[in-house]
């Protein structure tokens, strides 16, 4: 067997009617959790559907950043007791939370969980022989981050430095609600930076050594719809077509590096997010155009890469990627107050295992040195 593709979610694409009605008919059973945002409710008119259901129903206001083993502990306490059922509608933090809390719940007292168990339950990888799990239903309000198609979870340990994964098949959503009208509201910089995010899935998992014929499909599509479209949404927010195509194209990047995992890029992000709070798309974007230039020569189908990009050298590639984020944000190291004798700490921190491992050419110290300082 050369390779299997493999993702157990069933998958719908609503509007926010149908959201509304299949939301109310969830939360009428018992012991449901909903994470979902105060704004998220406001914006779209969903308080009549929370106004009417029962008691045993938890919604988490769910506006953080990122996902920490401190918010975790905080979360678990306001739990009433062990859910049936979690709905996740937001970004990569809501869902990832979701997951968290299948995968930990367990181990809990009703809830009551210490930082230090729940890095021992991770690192240890204890989760791995939950039977009791909890089954997750995700939608992505970002298009972007794509951990509606996937089975790991990423969560941050700023105490030690760290970030770590959950990773399991119980992981995957049961099902995955696709709803391209969510991403209307989200302002100029989340747009941008979930969109290189999922751009960055699909170049990984083009390129990822796991890669396959139907990933190589769905990565070039990604990447042709959030090329042609990203530049489209940004100057006219509220398109819905042309949101539309950017959801798709992420949802395409989140079907693609579901089955390979991620690469370079996102092995080098880790320390920038952790030291220096750089967003995470924003974080992977930066080496993008670096990491292809080493890795060319090791890529099938580069031809068809390249034609996905409508690019004939990779410096068109890091014209669009820098063209795209000029007015919100320049992709320097340097614009985020990175120094550059710091660079020497970072070089330390960017080999993850699965991650840096999993690109076609395994970078040295040096390699990785280059490629921070021409970025800064
Ligand atoms: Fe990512």
């Amino acid at each position: 067997m050369d390779w299997v593709y493999n993702v157990p979610i069933k998958f719908y694409e609503y509007g926010i009617t149908d959201l509304k009605d299949t939301l109310t008919e969830y939360l009428s059973k018992d012991n449901v959790v909903l994470i979902a945002s105060k704004r998220l409710i406001r914006d779209n008119d969903l308080t009549d559907v929370l106004s009417n259901v029962n008691d045993t129903f938890t919604l988490f206001d769910e506006s953080m950043k990122s996902l920490d083993t401190h918010l975790i502990c905080d979360y678990f306490k306001q739990i009433k007791q062990k859910p049936e059922l979690i709905i996740a509608i937001g970004g990569g933090t809501s869902i990832d939370f979701a997951k968290a809390i299948s995968a930990l719940y367990e181990y809990t007292g009703n809830g009551n969980i210490t930082v230090d168990e729940v890095v021992d339950i991770i690192t240890s990888k204890k989760y791995l022989e939950n039977t009791n799990y909890i089954p997750i239903i995700a939608s992505s309000t970002t298009a972007g981050t794509g951990s509606d198609c996937t089975k790991w979870a990423t969560i941050w340990d700023y105490d030690n430095t760290k970030k770590y994964s959950i990773d399991a098949d119980y992981l995957y959503p049961t099902q995955s609600w696709l709803i391209p009208e969510l991403t209307l509201t989200l302002p100029k910089s989340l747009t941008l930076s979930t969109a290189l995010d999922a751009l960055s899935h699909a170049c990984e998992a083009y390129w990822s050594v796991s890669t396959n014929k139907i990933v190589q499909v769905l990565s070039r599509d990604a990447i042709r719809l959030i090329v042609e479209y990203l530049p489209k949404v940004l100057s006219d927010m509220n398109n819905l077509e042309y949101r539309k195509k950017v959801y798709m194209g992420s949802f395409f990047a989140g079907l693609a590096f579901s089955n390979t995992r991620t690469t370079a890029c996102h092995s080098i992000s880790y320390p920038l997010t952790l030291l220096y709070g750089i967003p995470h798309g924003y974080a992977v974007a930066l080496t993008l155009a670096e990491v292809l230039k080493r890795n060319k020569d090791y890529i099938e189908d580069y031809d068809l890469f390249m034609d996905a990009w409508n690019a004939d050298s990779i410096a068109d590639i890091d014209c669009w990627i820098n063209n795209v984020s000029k007015d919100i944000q320049t992709l320097k190291l340097s614009s985020f107050d990175v120094k550059e004798e710091e660079i020497a700490v970072i070089i330390k921190l960017t080999f993850t295992g699965g991650r840096m491992d999993n690109n076609p050419i395994v970078f040295n110290e040096d390699e990785v040195r280059d490629i921070l300082s021409n970025v800064y």
